[in-house]
């Protein structure tokens, strides 16, 4: 799934004959030229430059990509959210669910997760939680009771902070653990009980406070995190005596750009931080392939999930009996061609992984 976003703020030169500063400011506000030929099934985006050789002939390049479903700038969060509603509800039939947002800084992350503060803003996190208690309220009826809880991480240089935690900025050191069953815990961080939906708005500004002050200690450090947001669930009926417990991971990944232009060349903490992320993308693209080869019937293949955090800590969500969707957020401007055909091309890698058959983790009474 592609999301172009609309978020440009064109820049226009009030002299006559622009400076060369004008004209690079101008270079930098053109966009992109983007195209969405099927108007039927909204699946194609198509990219096209055109560009001078040194010879002075006129070069055009065009580069088609196919996804399960592509949104164009105009689209809303809700139209955004139809796609994953779905899958994002599945959780309350106990699988275990991850969705991700994947794209350049500025590209609009945070923007689809989390969203703005007004009711058509509201991102993918609000909206999932929301429909996840609607469901669970209507399984009543069946006999399903549901308890649900709320954890809030964020993976910074390959170490874990609790973006729900008390006091001053996060300074414990917390480990991942796996259990037999498949659960996946984290030692030592906050984990919320939530009885409503409307709950997780303040869990998210408290998330925000908190990335403010880890923002002044380092540079625009949230675009140079991941965050993850887990709702866990767990049901039991009483009519059936059947239980249930599935989660919903809602990834905000790191910005995607190369080194480059992020100018981390000259700067030892800003290097440190593009190769933490440089690694643990590719670490996640890596897992997704391997499990799609395994998916392949290729067997006991060994899946690198140790060789970052990100994919350590979602392991038990990305294995067989989950659910994964990828959100693609692109930036519109010319100027950022390169890294949109840079982010296209590992969003095609991602999505010609079959990951194999999810598995509802329900128990029946023994
Ligand atoms: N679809 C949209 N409609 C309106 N505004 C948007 C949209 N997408 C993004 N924006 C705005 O564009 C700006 C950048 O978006 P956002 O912060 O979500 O990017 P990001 O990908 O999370 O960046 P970073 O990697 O730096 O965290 C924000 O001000 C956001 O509100
Ligand atoms: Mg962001």
């Amino acid at each position: 799934m592609v999301k172009s976003t609309s978020s440009t703020g064109g820049s226009s030169s009030k002299l006559a004959s622009p400076t060369p500063e004008d004209e690079e400011k101008l270079r930098e506000a053109a966009k992109a030229e983007i195209t969405y030929p099927d108007k039927m099934d909204h699946k194609e985006i198509v990219l096209r430059s055109s560009s001078e050789s040194a010879t002075g002939q006129e070069r055009k390049d065009e580069w088609a990509f196919n996804f399960d479903r592509v949104f164009e700038p105009n689209s809303t969060q809700s139209e955004v959210f139809e796609e994953i509603s779905q899958l994002a509800q599945s959780c309350t039939d106990g699988y275990n669910v991850c969705v991700f947002a994947y794209g350049q800084t500025g590209s609009g992350k945070s923007f689809t997760m989390e969203g703005g503060s007004t009711e058509s803003n509201a991102g993918m996190i609000p909206r999932a939680v929301e429909q996840v208690f609607r469901v669970s309220d209507e399984l009543k009826s069946k006999g399903w009771i549901y308890k649900m809880e709320g954890q809030f991480l964020e993976i910074y240089n390959e170490t874990i902070n609790d973006l729900l935690g008390k006091g001053e900025f996060d300074k414990k050191k917390h480990e991942i653990k796996h259990d037999k069953s498949g659960r996946t815990t984290v030692t030592d961080v906050n984990i919320i009980p939530l009885t409503s939906a409307n709950q997780v708005r303040s869990l998210l500004a408290l998330a925000q406070s908190r990335r403010t002050v880890a923002s002044t200690l380092m540079n625009e450090r949230s675009s140079r995190s991941h965050s993850v947001f887990t709702l866990r669930i767990l049901g039991e009926n009483a009519m059936t005596g059947e239980s249930c417990e599935g989660s919903l991971n809602l990834v905000d990944l790191a910005g995607s750009e190369r080194l480059e232009k992020s100018g981390a060349g000259n700067d030892k903490d800003r290097l440190k931080e593009t190769q933490s992320i440089n690694k643990s993308l590719s670490a996640l693209g890596d897992v997704i392939a391997a499990l799609g080869e395994k998916g392949e019937g290729k067997g006991d293949k060994h899946i690198p999930y140790r060789n970052s955090k990100l994919t350590y800590l979602l392991q038990n969500s990305l294995s067989g009996n989950s659910k994964t969707l990828m959100v693609l957020n692109l930036s519109p401007l010319a100027y950022h061609l390169n890294e949109s055909l840079c982010s296209l091309r590992f969003a095609t890698k991602v999505n010609n992984t079959t990951i194999g058959t999810a598995k509802k983790q329900i128990k029946n009474p023994s």
